[in-house]
């Protein structure tokens, strides 16, 4: 079968590389599956109590949990154990034997039932809110309570889509405060909105099962995980690219660090 690739940028071979028929996403098990274990007890250390306890807490508060659990995992090099977990479908797919990581990973604790409230982040390529995110790709490892009604979503093949097809606006956010603990989690301050470019009428989920990661695009269009369960839905996620992609240093505001670093 043939593959399918983002398409280059000026001087740049096209990557990453996904076979056809894939939709822009490559999902395998953990070797360790230990490191899904880790992450659940960190944040069952965090978050102890059942869902309903969360539910009426303000944004603020609820907020500030997920990030003191989030910044555990960045303190046990989480996302760098994540990623040298599944290194080889990493460096296939970037079609790069020099991956960098994100030095923050994100985890993400949606709860349900909350309206007028930035809860999840909506339809979006990674490209969006970030230079050289043409390139990169996705790691996201399903947690807790990610079940069919409230996987996050996915265009199928809008990752072929090319960036100056998409028109998008954007509007400030006043729940997420620039440099607060909603951004620090990866909540936006300013989420853009797309116009037009994408057929957003047949999202599917992503199919990934406990003990599975998905390796996905970060063109592919996704997003708009509104959790439809009754428990909070929790997953970590981080980019990667090839150091052949990057071309602009950019500063991690939540880790303090370079954006990525060699893997
Ligand atoms: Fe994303």
């Amino acid at each position: 079968m043939a593959d399918t690739a983002t398409p280059g940028r000026a001087g740049l071979p096209p990557r990453p590389i996904f076979p056809e028929g894939s939709s822009g996403i490559r999902t395998v098990p953990l070797g360790d599956a230990a490191l899904l274990e880790e992450i659940r007890g960190v944040v069952s250390f965090f978050l102890p109590h059942p869902t309903e306890t969360y539910l009426g807490m303000e944004a603020d508060a609820y907020r500030a949990l997920v990030l003191a659990a989030q910044e555990e995992l960045n303190r046990r090099d989480t996302a760098r154990r994540l990623a040298r977990d599944r290194r080889e479908a990493i460096c296939e797919v970037l079609d790069s034997d020099r991956p960098l990581i994100q030095t923050n990973l994100y985890l993400r604790g949606t709860r349900p039932s909350v309206e007028g409230l930035q809860e999840n982040i909506g339809w979006h390529r990674e490209s969006f809110y970030g230079p050289d995110m043409d390139q990169s790709i996705n790691f996201w490892c399903p947690v807790a309570n990610v079940t069919a009604d409230n996987a996050m979503r996915y265009i199928p093949d809008s990752h072929l889509i090319p960036d100056a097809e998409i028109e998008t606006s954007s509007e400030p956010d006043e729940s997420v405060e620039r440099f607060s603990a909603g951004h620090k989690i990866g909540l936006l301050y300013a989420p853009k909105e797309i116009v037009s470019g994408v057929d957003l009428s047949s999202p599917k989920p992503f199919v990934v099962l406990p003990g599975e990661v998905a390796i996905f695009a970060g063109h592919l269009i996704h997003g708009a995980a509104t959790n439809r369960s009754d428990r909070i839905r929790f997953s970590v996620d981080f980019r990667l690219i090839a150091e052949e992609s990057l071309t602009t240093a950019k500063q991690h505001f939540a880790s303090g660090k370079s954006y990525f670093e060699p893997l």
